[in-house]
């Protein structure tokens, strides 16, 4: 069985996946990490050359690929990578489990603020009141699909090791 977490860009998915991967003796892989490989760039140059849309095909082309390969890893998905296309029912079709991990928009916009560069989508926010409106905005759009994962987990004021341990016991 393979696992996926998803939730809001800042969430922490890649730190809590590899402490879970550690926990799990399982490989960790990051979706975006694969998408940059296969494009030789990284994702906010993919924005920048070819666009959101080219890249959300490719992030749904690559997902397809992941979910078929029979090793039982640990995904971290893109913040988007959810509320795109058929990816979600692709995910739950293959009986991936997929884990939301949950935070408020002030505790997001707090980590976002500091790490917004390198984002897209977040770049060109210069005012953290402004960020938060569009993550609050944002937020309120995917949440509804984060929630149809198969476990939520209130990331709120844990630490990864915190959640992955939570996540683990769950998994049992
Ligand atoms: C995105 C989140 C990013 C990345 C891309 C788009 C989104 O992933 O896939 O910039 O739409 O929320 P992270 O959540 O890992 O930052």
């Amino acid at each position: 069985m393979k696992i996926a977490l998803c939730g809001y860009m800042g969430s922490g998915k890649s730190t809590v996946g590899k402490s879970i991967a550690n926990q799990l003796n399982r490989s960790f892989v990051d979706l975006d990490n694969c998408i940059s490989a296969e494009e030789d760039r990284s994702v906010a140059a993919i924005f920048e050359e070819k666009g959101e849309i080219y890249f959300r095909h490719k992030e749904s082309e690559i997902l397809k690929k992941m979910v078929k390969d029979k090793a039982n890893i640990v995904l971290a998905l893109g913040g988007g990578t959810p509320c795109y296309g058929q990816n979600l029912s692709v995910l739950k079709e293959a009986g991936v489990q997929v884990v939301y991990l949950k935070l408020s928009v002030d505790a997001l916009t707090e980590r976002l603020f500091l790490e917004k560069d390198s984002r897209p989508l977040i770049a060109h926010y210069r005012e953290k009141s402004e960020l938060k409106d569009f993550v609050r905005k944002h937020l309120f759009e995917r949440g509804h699909v984060y929630e149809q994962s198969d476990i939520v987990i209130d990331a709120i004021g844990k630490t990864p090791a915190e959640i992955a341990k939570e996540l683990t016991a769950l998994l049992d």
